[in-house]
């Protein structure tokens, strides 16, 4: 079967299809035909060699980490799923394992059933940023009508789940988009919305009382300067010595610096799947076939899309 694989850390370019075996898998596991997977900023950032410490410097590695696909194969203690069945899941370690091949062997935990209303490449689209979005919301704690939210960076894979589920709830949120995307976010919930290509957001006279940054551009230091006196700043985009500094300093500060690190899971899968029935849309703006790999993973990297990006596997 065909594999996307990397011998070392670098850009697109260090992107192969190899031919491999097709995984044996143990009896918790499932063996899924790979249909779609989507496309995550963290695959190039442990590409590059960003995120070392925890993807570890082993080649070759694997790449892409949520899916959905078809029931190939069923383990004997995997017994809540059947060979056909339509699922929808994320690599068990999403800093080592990948999902671009034709076939993968994954514990059945990692495996959820797909939603009826989705298609392969929407499904594969939720478990990465429909998790980070969960966790967002849960740490916004109570949120009211008359909270301030502001979501800079609002239309990407994570911003288009947290707008919908913010909108579910009844907030009022302003987004910063760029000028193409100013729309959509109205469209999925914005009250308000800022191009970032036009307005500083910073030099603002607004205050907010959650300031969520999805561009990863913003930082907790710039945050500070529109957040009421004991607003949150939700970061999913930390760097490395933030997540024990941030965890530290809120002992001492007012307006906190919370780091956000998620895992998809059976439960807050489920939130998203009855979120779907109830409404969100799932957008997968461009959809590349497997063999063109390479050109979806520099179009994604370039930014200014809408929603997500997907790779088809026919
Ligand atoms: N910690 C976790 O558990 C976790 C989980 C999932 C994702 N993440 C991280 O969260 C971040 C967002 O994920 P994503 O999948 O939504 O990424 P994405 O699809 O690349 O979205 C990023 C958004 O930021 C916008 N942006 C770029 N420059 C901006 C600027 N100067 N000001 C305001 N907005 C700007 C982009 O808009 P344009 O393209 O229109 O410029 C885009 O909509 C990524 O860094 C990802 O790695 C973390």
């Amino acid at each position: 079967m065909k594999a996307i694989v990397y011998q070392k850390f670098g850009g697109i370019d260090v992107l192969q299809t190899i031919e491999e075996p097709k995984p044996a898998i143990q009896a918790n596991h499932l063996l899924i035909k790979v249909k779609a997977v989507s496309i995550n900023p963290m695959d190039w950032k442990i590409r590059k060699g960003e995120m070392k410490l925890m993807s570890g410097s082993t080649f070759p590695k694997h790449t892409g980490v949520d899916f959905a696909g078809i029931v190939e194969e069923a383990g004997t203690a995997a017994t809540n799923f059947k060979k056909g069945e339509e699922v929808f899941g994320v690599v068990a370690n999403t800093m080592k394992e990948g999902a671009l091949a034709e076939y993968i062997a994954i514990p059945a935990s990692s495996v959820w059933k797909k939603p009826v209303n989705l298609s392969f490449t929407q499904a594969a689209s939720v478990p990465v940023v429909g998790a980070a979005a969960v966790e967002i919301l849960q740490k916004m704690g109570n949120i009211t009508a008359h909270s301030q939210i502001l979501i800079n960076g609002a239309t990407g894979g994570l911003g288009m789940i947290l707008l919908q589920l913010l909108k579910q709830q009844g907030a009022k949120v302003t987004a910063v988009t760029s000028t193409k995307a100013m729309d959509v976010a109205k469209k999925w919930g914005a009250g308000r919305v800022v191009d970032y290509t036009k307005e500083n957001i910073l030099s603002q006279q607004s205050r907010y009382d959650v300031v969520v940054d999805l561009s990863g551009k913003m930082g907790y230091t710039n945050a500070r300067q529109i957040m009421k006196p004991k607003a949150l700043f939700l970061n999913p985009t930390p760097k490395p010595i933030e997540i024990p500094t941030a965890l530290f300093k809120n002992l001492f500060i007012s307006k906190k610096h919370i780091v956000i690190l998620s895992k998809p899971s059976a439960k807050n899968m489920d939130l998203l799947s009855a979120a779907i029935r109830n409404g969100l849309q799932i957008q997968v703006s461009h959809v590349f076939p497997f063999a063109q790999t390479k050109q979806a993973y520099q179009f994604a990297e370039q930014g200014g899309y809408i929603g997500k990006v997907a790779i088809e596997i026919s």
